[in-house]
């Protein structure tokens, strides 16, 4: 068709556009024909299809999404759902599974786990850390028998601590930090027989150390920013051996450090700054061989550095400010100028940033007394690289 025949229709063309509904329309003015019966869910497993429905009810309660997270929670393939992982699970390995499910990050906001956490049979891996999920852990999560890595940190749970946890079989990492909980820590946890890594810093949990506090197999222990009291328990090397890192930073604890703790020979990290501890450093840490990082700031320790701690191989962080020491040997000195030890307001004559002598006399005012003393020049390992004389003692005073 060419223009010149088209122009003398044009009228008619335009009319008849009016005259007809739009091209989208026709549809919605015409009876509806009935819908099509929903396409029936093809599952690759049958354990799918029973996650999906909880899968879908936990959507539901979801009041906030801002990554728009679940719009890919939809159909079938559960596997393909960001966030949600399959894997064969561990009692049978033909079939597939929702194995692990990693939220982290996600903002997320919902009133609870409930019914959904507990209810996924097969999970092993449940990390979940920085959203806004809340409420308590659901008691019924010791039911599930592959789960073992548990991250819930960063969330706003509050509530006592789910005494439910005690009895999972196969639980290696807990991570609980950053929440709301509050209550006490009931002690057999630190002796869960499967338990490596155990972070429950940064909640409200108040209560005395317990006696027991590892299984001797523990690698972390963060018990930071909570309000922990009593003492630095005797047995703590006995039961954790194995320890890395500890992180006993701003809670209550007090007493005098126990010459164990120089037992701890694995540990990199040992934080027992802002605490209300006591007493002169042990000798025994200079047995912490692999030490990097040793955080002793803002106690009550008092008395002379051990040189034998200053002369730790890898240290590179050794904070002792905000105490009541009085002496530094040659050793710790020339750290002050490498930048490894920290010995500010203290009460060490002629080092710089010391505090008023007027505290300082008021502090030794009160008499001052650990027990156990007779251990605390106890050094319960041999240091080859020492030019000291060995100061051994034939053996520890018994307790
Ligand atoms: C293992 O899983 C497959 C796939 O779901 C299933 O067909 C098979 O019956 C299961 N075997 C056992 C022993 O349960
Ligand atoms: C050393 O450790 C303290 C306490 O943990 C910390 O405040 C300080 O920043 C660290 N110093 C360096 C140089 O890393």
């Amino acid at each position: 068709m060419s223009i010149e025949i088209l122009l003398p229709n044009f009228i008619i063309i335009l009319s008849l556009l009016f005259s007809l509904p739009p091209p989208a329309a026709p549809k919605s003015l015409l009876p509806l024909p009935p819908l099509p019966p929903p396409l029936p869910l093809i599952f690759a497993d049958h354990r799918l299809a029973v996650v999906y429905p909880i899968i879908q009810k936990f959507k539901t309660i979801i009041v906030s999404d801002p990554l728009k997270i679940t719009q890919t929670w939809v159909g079938a393939d559960i596997c393909k759902y960001r966030g949600f992982y399959c894997d064969h699970p561990p009692d049978n390995a033909s079939a597939l599974a929702l194995a692990s499910v990693d939220f982290n990050g996600f903002q997320l906001v919902a009133p609870t786990l409930d019914g959904f956490l507990d209810s996924l049979p097969d999970i092993a891996l449940f990390h979940a850390n920085s959203n806004s999920f809340s409420g308590s852990i659901p008691a019924k999560i010791a039911n599930l028998p592959y789960l073992y890595e548990l991250d819930i940190s960063n969330n706003l749970f509050s509530g006592s601590f789910p005494d439910s946890i005690l009895g999972m079989k196969s639980l290696s990492f807990l991570d609980i930090r950053y929440n709301l909980f509050s209550g006490s820590v009931p002690p057999q946890l630190f002796t869960e027989e499967t338990l490596d890594a155990l972070f429950i810093n940064n909640n409200n949990f108040m209560q005395r150390l317990p006696d027991n506090l590892g299984n001797g197999r523990i690698l972390y222990l963060t018990l930071a920013n909570n309000k922990f009291f009593g003492p630095i328990p005797r047995t703590i090397a006995k039961t954790l051996s194995s320890l890395t890192e500890v992180l006993f930073l701003n809670n209550m604890l007090s007493g005098c450090l126990p010459y164990e703790i120089g037992l701890l020979k694995q540990a990199v990290i040992l934080d027992a700054g802002n605490n209300r501890l006591t007493g002169p450093i042990p000798f025994s840490l200079a047995c912490l061989e692999n030490v990097e990082v040793l955080n002793l700031a803002g106690n009550l320790f008092y008395g002379m550095v051990p040189e034998l701690v200053c002369a730790l191989g890898k240290l590179v962080n050794l904070s002792l400010s905000d105490n009541y020491f009085t002496h530094l040997g040659p050793i710790c000195q020339s750290l002050i100028f490498k930048g490894v030890i920290d010995v500010r307001n203290n009460c060490i004559p002629n080092a710089p940033f010391q505090r008023p002598v007027q505290d300082c006399a008021n502090f030794f005012a009160q008499p001052r007394y650990c027990p156990y003393i007779a251990t605390h020049s106890y050094i319960p390992c041999w240091l080859p690289h020492s030019s000291m004389p060995p100061l051994m003692l034939p053996s520890p005073s018994p307790f």
